[in-house]
C-alpha cells in the first residue's frame, strides 16, 4: 500500500520547509551592496587600493561606523571579471 502522509508528517514537513526558507532568506540578507562591475573596481586587488577611494579622505568614504574588517568581499559581492586571484 502507498505511503499516506498523516497529520504529524505534514507538520514535520512544514517545519522543515520553514527552517530551509529562513536559512535561505537569512543568507541572502547577509550580503550587502555588491561592488560595481566597472574597471576601477575590477582592478582594485588589495584593501589598500579599495581604501584609496573608500577611506575617510577618498572620493566615496565608507559610511560612519562601517566595519574595520578588511575582507571586503566577505560582505560586498566581488565584481564580475575581478583581476585579483
Ligand atoms: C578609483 C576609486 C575606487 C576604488 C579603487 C574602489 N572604489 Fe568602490 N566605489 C568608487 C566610487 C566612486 C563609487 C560610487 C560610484 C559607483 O557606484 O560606481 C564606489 C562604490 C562602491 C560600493 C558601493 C556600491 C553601491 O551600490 O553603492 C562598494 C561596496 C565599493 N565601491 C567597494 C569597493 C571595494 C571592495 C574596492 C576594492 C576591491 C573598491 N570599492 C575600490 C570608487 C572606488
Ligand atoms: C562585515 C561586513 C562588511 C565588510 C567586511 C565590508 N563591508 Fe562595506 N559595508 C557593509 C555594510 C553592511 C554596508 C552598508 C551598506 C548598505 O546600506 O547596504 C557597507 C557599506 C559600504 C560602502 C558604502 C556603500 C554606499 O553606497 O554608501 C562602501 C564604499 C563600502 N562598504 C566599502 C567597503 C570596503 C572597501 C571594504 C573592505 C576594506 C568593506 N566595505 C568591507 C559591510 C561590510
Amino acid at each position: 500500500m502507498a505511503w499516506q502522509p498523516g497529520k504529524r508528517d505534514m507538520i514535520f514537513i512544514a517545519v522543515v520547509a520553514a527552517v530551509i526558507l529562513t536559512l535561505a532568506l537569512g543568507s541572502h540578507e547577509r550580503k550587502t551592496k555588491a561592488v560595481p562591475n566597472d574597471a576601477q573596481h575590477q582592478q582594485a586587488t588589495s584593501r589598500e587600493a579599495c581604501m584609496q577611494c573608500h577611506g575617510v579622505d577618498g572620493v566615496k568614504p565608507q559610511p560612519m561606523r562601517h566595519t574595520q574588517a578588511d575582507q571586503c568581499f566577505q560582505c560586498h559581492a566581488q565584481p564580475d571579471g575581478w583581476q585579483g586571484k
